[in-house]
């Protein structure tokens, strides 16, 4: 079985999601998109089903968006979504995102609790790497909180998530890192906005590209 293969699950992913955590998971990942500059260059990292692409659109912020998915199914799924921005499909991994240019907004919402921590601090630099000066990243992910009675809660409900994903999709990395703080303390980027939801266990950040 190949690994992180959401093929499996492409066609009841958002279903699943939806139940297990409400309308919280999308509107989470639309946060910060109103303070986004119009006609901005967009990349989407592991978009999934593509539902954010109808927000992207009405809200007018891309003069075009840069897809990068690996599932196909998954990319399948988002090409039906119509809308005016012009969209470029890319069934590829992440990696490769440096073959299509710089750009101002990069969004990565739900894809990097896929990453181990060695993965995770390569892609702080490799994103900063592909934004313009001044250029914006949008992380939205799990969290666990800090302190009882949230922490024993928020990690009961990820070891859950964790074991379906691990059959289903045959997850590799089963931890979460605390994101935020990893990515704030990195000389790369200066937080700017952070929002959460779903009792803190989902949380939104804005970061700006720093000046080096
Ligand atoms: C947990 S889903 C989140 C989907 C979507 N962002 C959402 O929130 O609904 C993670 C997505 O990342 C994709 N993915 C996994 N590994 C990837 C990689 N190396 N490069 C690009 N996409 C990847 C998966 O196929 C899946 O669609």
């Amino acid at each position: 079985m190949n690994k992180d293969q959401f093929d499996y699950i492409a066609k009841f992913y958002d279903f699943i999601a939806a139940i297990v955590f409400g309308k919280a998971i999308q509107e989470i990942q639309l946060k910060h998109l109103p303070k986004i500059k119009k006609k901005s260059r967009v990349l989407i990292i592991g978009g999934g089903s593509g539902k954010i692409l109808k927000k992207i659109d009405e809200l007018g912020i891309a003069s075009e968006v840069i897809y990068i998915e690996k599932s196909p199914k998954m990319t399948a799924l988002a090409k039906k979504i119509r809308i005016k921005t012009p969209v470029k499909f890319i069934n590829t991994s992440y990696e490769n995102a440096k073959e299509y240019g710089r750009f101002d907004l990069i969004i990565t919402n739900f894809f990097v609790d896929l990453l181990n921590e060695k993965q995770f601090q390569t892609f702080i630099p490799f994103i900063y790497s592909l934004l313009n000066d001044g250029g914006k990243w949008i992380v939205t992910d799990f969290r666990i909180h800090e302190r009882f009675p949230l922490r024993s809660l928020h990690k009961l409900i990820h070891f859950s998530m964790v074991s379906f994903f691990r059959i289903t999709v045959n997850l590799q990395n089963t931890k979460l890192f605390n994101y935020h703080t990893l990515i704030h303390e990195s000389r790369f980027f200066q937080a700017e906005s952070k929002k959460y939801a779903y009792m803190h266990m989902m949380f939104s950040s804005i970061f700006k590209k720093r000046k080096m």
